[in-house]
């Protein structure tokens, strides 16, 4: 039976590129699990955005002396053309300052405060009165109090790592003037997660078998602990309004509409398709599986704070009583990707950009690498040495060489599928291995465990390079044509499964091979950079045309005498001397 199946992906801020720990830790493994199921034959929504509001935003903008629409709008262009490059599948990829977020944010936020879920209180803040306004806690500098470092913000300390308050801070000051800061009494809006707690503890206890054992215990730890109200207001003006008279000087804090945003893109996506109430299936069904695919430090805004709104909201554009939103159903957070040991931070520097790998190297390779060493239950190292390595043992080594080796010599004997003789045992081994790979691949992939699944097409594709040694067709061909008609013919059935098995990692060979292979269909929708209008603001998203993938997760036989397009070969192999030019650049 077709699922709905809703792959959310963390919103990235609007202020810097976008760099391989952005696609190690949500991006890719969100696109591969999305590309499976939909050659699977589900319904994918996959959606995300970027975020731009925030302090993030708003420091860069001041830092450069531009709006934080210049900047947002700057970085969101650059997403887009990162995202359709490396191939993100995204059904919307929009962002938080259309008039459709902020008016979802701003209906979920009247529905929370009339369910009786969020109170006002007055608390201290540091306001600053050479610029008359208040500070957010990014925007204070001071002495740490844990290690003395005289620079920390007021957030983060960036020398020891531990999370501030910036009324902790010794000395503080105004990042933006200079000035010191004043106490201030201010009014905000508070989420009443005490509240709540019981709803999010008995969803949190409820069936988490198989999420990854350091994102529940991170999560039921953080509500066990007690949940208290967190403020949801901020005195600022770059944000979304709150909806109320008397508060037009306040903003809605970030986190609490970002996270909102997975629900706001996908009634914007439903009503892009001309099918408003689209979005429903995958919202309140509950057969709708929705995942959430971020990085670890994320997790309990995704995992307690989104649920809790969502049970706080009770119902959103829906009448029906019986009907409530759906939680998330799995959160599968990765860890950190480090690059020689140190942290892929835009805000240190320490990274490295997709557009700028993209200028040199494919995406099926980046994509490929980036998988084998995902950080999936620990941190892990980017090296561009086994970068390099890897690329040339592994991808063009095994499944690239397996390719090109059985395509051009078919090309050149027989330019179309041969016709076979009878099979043997080997032949028929190999076959009813590869066609065993749908379901283990598939279900290692279902499983939110991508290295292994993809581990399991390269061995497959070198079981079928152990096959052709054995029959070796450049000899049969000499001897018997018909033998080694039958061993291309079987090689080539291999190829054809194989190119499925790796098309959610790899699939922009998948897609070269399958016309290679006669295809006239695409085995992916496209995707499209595109302008829209919404309330007469005009803005591009990425989309992908389709909730479904015209090809199938089966293994398909191709019939003798189809043609065959001239092959190319599928990768690069790449040269040492890479290696030395990388890590000079990054010295730079
Ligand atoms: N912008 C945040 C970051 O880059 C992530 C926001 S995820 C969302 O860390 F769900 F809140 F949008
Ligand atoms: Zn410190």
């Amino acid at each position: 039976m077709t699922k709905k199946v809703l792959v959310s992906i963390a919103w990235p801020y609007a202020n810097g590129d976008l760099h391989i720990g952005h696609l190690a830790g949500a991006y890719l493994p969100a696109d591969i699990y999305g590309r499976y199921h939909r050659l699977a034959g589900n319904d994918v929504l996959m959606v995300s955005g970027s975020d731009t509001h925030g302090t993030p935003v708003t420091l860069q903008a001041e830092q450069e002396d531009i709006s934080p629409e210049e900047v947002y709008g700057r970085y969101h262009e650059r997403f887009l053309e990162a995202q359709q490059k490396i191939g993100i599948s995204y059904s919307l990829f929009t962002h938080t300052d259309t008039p459709n977020h902020h008016q979802v944010a701003q209906d979920m936020f009247s529905q929370l405060r009339e369910q009786g879920y969020l109170y006002t209180e007055t608390q201290k803040q540091f306001y600053s009165e050479a610029s008359e306004r208040f500070l957010p806690d990014r925007y204070i500098e001071g002495t740490c109090p844990y290690c003395g470092y005289e620079e920390a913000r007021g957030d983060q300390c960036d020398e020891c790592g531990k999370l501030l308050d910036a009324l902790e801070l010794g000395d503080p000051r105004s990042k933006v003037d200079g000035s010191t800061p004043v106490l201030r009494e201010t009014e905000h809006f508070f989420l009443d997660l005490a509240k709540l707690e019981p709803e999010v503890l008995a969803y949190l206890e409820d069936d988490k078998e198989d999420w990854r054992t350091n994102v529940i215990k991170f999560s039921l730890n953080y509500v066990k602990d007690g949940l208290r109200g967190r403020p949801i207001t901020r005195d600022i003006t770059w944000g979304i309004p709150v909806p109320l008279d008397a508060y037009e000087s306040k903003r809605l804090y970030v986190w609490f509409e970002a996270v909102m945003g997975y629900l706001s893109a996908s009634i914007e996506w439903a009503k892009l398709t001309g099918d408003p109430e689209a979005w429903k299936a995958w919202w309140y069904d509950p057969e709708a599986l929705t995942l959430y695919f971020i990085g670890k430090d994320n997790i309990v805004f995704h995992t307690v704070i989104w649920p809790a709104e969502l049970i706080g909201v009770e119902r959103l554009y829906e009448d029906d009583p019986n009907k409530a939103l759906n939680l998330p159903y799995d959160v599968p957070a990765n860890e950190f990707m480090n690059l020689a040991g140190t942290q892929f931070s835009k805000s240190r520097g320490n990274m490295i950009s997709i557009l700028d790998l993209l200028a040199r190297y494919d995406a099926d390779a980046i994509r490929y690498y980036i998988t084998v060493v995902m950080p999936e239950t620990s941190d892990s190292d980017f090296y561009w040495d086994d970068f390099v390595q890897r690329n040339n043992s592994e991808l063009v080594g095994v499944w690239g060489n397996l390719s090109h080796r059985v395509l051009s010599f078919t090309y050149k004997n027989f330019e179309a599928v041969p016709t076979p003789g009878e099979l043997d045992d080997v032949d028929r081994e190999l076959l009813r291995k590869i066609e065993a790979g749908f379901d283990a691949v598939g279900e290692q992939i279902a499983a939110r465990h991508f290295r292994a699944g993809l581990n399991q097409a390269l061995d497959l594709a070198r079981e079928a390079n152990r096959y052709l040694e054995i029959k070796a067709p450049w000899k049969q061909i000499k001897e018997d044509r018909e033998a080694a008609a039958t061993t291309l013919y079987v090689a080539l059935q291999a190829i054809n499964g194989l190119k499925l098995l790796f098309a959610p990692y790899l699939p922009f060979s998948a897609e070269k091979l399958h016309r290679t292979l006669g295809y006239e269909e695409p085995i992916f929708g496209e995707q499209v950079i595109q302008e829209v209008t919404d309330e007469g603001r005009t803005y591009n998203v990425l989309r992908y045309d389709d909730t479904a993938a015209a090809g199938a997760w089966a293994f398909e036989t191709l019939p003798a005498s189809r043609a065959l397009q001239k092959p190319q070969p599928l990768f690069k192999k790449l040269d040492e001397k890479v290696i030395e030019e990388e890590l000079a650049r990054m010295e730079k």
